[in-house]
């Protein structure tokens, strides 16, 4: 399976694609992501003033959805694609973003009260690294919300389809999105990712699930 997450080729691709990726996630999601995201962001239940980080914010869905809903947070986006960053800075003039690996992060310890990451984890080579760093950023107390593919149901499978269906009728690089499926399917399920947070001592707070658990929302608190 296509799964190099060597980081400078993760980089590389998300540069490559990213005039692409705001119209491909709305087909491949059948026009659903954005519902799905704002959804997600409200069960986190963000208080007023909190400091929020988005962490591979890409193209900025999940900060505009933010810092529309709690416009006085402070809101961060980071990622470490300078094309994708600069369609989130087009996309969003007054939010800071700031181009930063998420396994290494610029930050001090206990520094925010929530970090956001949409479809981003799967991509990191080094999963437990990062996952460490968001604790370490966050404030006791501080909530993690983590979204992405879910439960391996009928629909779960049905994005195998939709996939090679949309490569062949875009101009994206097929390895791109073969890479998007193979991702998708090496990925641990909800249940295992838990385990993988509690082992970092982080406590689940609730899951949330979509279209059936194939896209699930997972909130943690440190
Ligand atoms: C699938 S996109 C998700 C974008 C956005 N969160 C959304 O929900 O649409 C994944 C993003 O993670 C970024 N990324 C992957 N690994 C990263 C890392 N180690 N550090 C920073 N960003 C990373 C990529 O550049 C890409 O923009």
């Amino acid at each position: 399976m296509n799964t190099d997450k060597n980081p400078q080729k993760i980089k590389n691709m998300f540069d490559e694609i990213s005039k692409y990726y705001d119209i491909t996630n709305n087909f491949i999601s059948l026009f659903s992501h954005k519902r799905i995201k704002y959804s997600a962001i409200k069960n986190l239940k963000i208080k007023p003033k909190s400091m929020v980080l988005d962490i591979c914010c890409g193209t900025g869905d999940l900060t505009g959805i933010i810092s529309k809903l709690i416009p006085d947070a402070k809101i961060i986006g980071v990622d470490f694609s300078q094309n994708m960053l600069e369609i989130a800075k087009q996309k969003y003039k007054k939010i800071a973003f700031l181009e930063s690996d998420v396994t290494n992060l610029p930050f001090k310890d206990n520094e925010f009260d929530y970090v956001t990451e949409g479809f981003g984890l799967r991509n990191i080579e080094n999963r437990q690294k990062a996952i460490k760093e968001i604790y370490r950023i966050l404030k006791p107390d501080g909530k993690f919300l983590h979204i992405d593919f879910g439960i391996h149901n009928f629909v779960w499978k049905c994005f195998d389809l939709i996939l090679p269906f949309f490569i062949k009728i875009s101009k994206i690089s097929p390895d791109s999105y073969k890479y998007l499926i193979d991702s998708k399917n090496t990925f641990p399920a909800p249940n295992e990712l838990i385990q993988e947070f509690e082992n970092t001592d982080f406590k689940l707070v609730e899951v949330n699930n979509y279209m059936f658990g194939a896209i699930c929302a997972i909130i943690f608190v440190k």
